[in-house]
């Protein structure tokens, strides 16, 4: 079965074609960082019609990379949701245009599902069940992931997603637009514990998080700092806050998998990318004996690949998942714990 995927749930175009004997074929993608970054962050409306200009292109391009012809298609994915409501609506209605003018059927999916079924393209892939750390520019998630489709809520945040808190972060740093990698470069020249911020929600005796207070302490530190703080102040500020975060992040995922009696753990979405996560995971993952799995990291940020792949993965459990009536909804706001929607175990 070849799965086209797409994905333009925020600022980035992808495209992509896997193929469920051959694995992935070819993935494009175009982001529009540049374009925003005058505005600091992303202008949904600016967003939507780049997604209009670059997703043809890219299918042209993923077709030749692949060396398939659009004819072979046998399925066209693309993310419903959540995401921004004018984004959704180019990426559902070329996957509907596409699917009627090729007779194709096509099928929506949850852009959390994609990230969180993203470790499973890798090379080694991890066996069902495991506990799953979703973290990204609009989600922070702990969930029970028992198989395809069955997805529980352990934890989440309250507010700010730590991908957010790493871009506003930034932003009081002065540095561009998305953050997170920004941020995460600048705390490598800090000195731990010269600026000590909290650990939001860290002994709230549940798997929640919090992190807009984090990001109101960095901004609290800079304005009592007054206006020249000092390049090595400010990487001392940005290592008090990946600090903070990450030490958050890993010890509610430890209790996850405590909780759960589980021993995998995967973590997807752009914030998986994280240098310093990662590198507190692996010595939590060597400590607590379980095993971590990441996507490749050039699929941490959005892409098209996840889509196809999570689109190929629900046909396989469910052949008549896919619809042929090219009538489309999107579901800009959409909680993942709502899809389970394949009852008892998936054989
Ligand atoms: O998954 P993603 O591409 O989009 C959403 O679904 O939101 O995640 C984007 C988020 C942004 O907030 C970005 O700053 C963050 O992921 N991010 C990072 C890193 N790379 C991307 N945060 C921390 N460290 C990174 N290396
Ligand atoms: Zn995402």
């Amino acid at each position: 079965m070849l799965v086209l995927g797409i994905e333009s749930s925020c600022d980035e175009t992808g495209l992509a074609l896997y193929d469920s004997k051959r694995g992935l074929l070819a993935h494009a993608l175009h982001s529009q960082i540049a374009m925003h970054r005058a505005y600091g962050g992303v202008v949904p409306e600016l967003a939507s019609r780049d997604h209009i200009r670059h997703a043809l292109p890219l299918l042209k391009k993923v077709l030749q990379q692949a060396e398939v012809s659009r004819t072979e298609i046998d399925v066209i994915a693309f993310t419903q949701g959540p995401g921004l409501a004018g984004a959704l609506l180019v990426g559902a209605s070329i996957a509907n245009g596409l699917g009627l003018a090729l007779s194709k059927p096509v099928i929506g999916i949850h852009h959390l599902e994609g990230h969180l079924l993203s470790p499973l393209l890798a090379k080694k892939p991890p066996t069902f069940p495991f506990v799953a750390l979703l973290v990204s520019g609009g989600h922070t998630q702990l969930m029970q992931v028992t198989d395809i489709g069955l997805y529980q809520m352990l934890g989440e945040t309250l507010d700010d997603a730590v991908g957010e808190a790493f871009d506003k972060t930034a932003k009081l740093l002065g540095l561009d637009y998305p953050g997170g990698p920004e941020v995460s470069r600048l705390a490598k020249l800090g000195t731990p514990g010269i600026v000590e911020l909290p650990r939001p929600m860290l002994n709230s005796g549940n798997l929640d998080f919090s992190f807009s207070g984090l990001k109101t302490a960095v901004l609290t530190y800079l304005n009592r700092s007054g206006s020249n703080t000092s390049d090595q102040e400010k990487a001392n500020v940005a290592r008090g806050f990946v600090d903070a975060a990450v030490e958050v992040l890993t010890t509610k995922t430890v209790s996850a998998l405590k909780l759960t009696g589980m021993k995998r753990l995967i973590v997807a979405g752009g914030v998986s990318a994280n240098y310093q996560l990662r590198e507190a995971l692996c010595a939590a993952a060597s400590k607590c004996r379980f095993d971590v799995y990441y996507p490749d990291l050039a699929l941490c940020t959005d892409n098209g690949a996840m889509i196809a792949f999570a689109g190929a993965l629900r046909l396989q459990r469910n052949p008549t998942g896919a619809n042929t009536s090219y009538a489309f909804t999107i579901r800009p706001r959409w909680d993942l714990s709502a899809i389970n929607d394949f009852s008892g175990t998936p054989g």
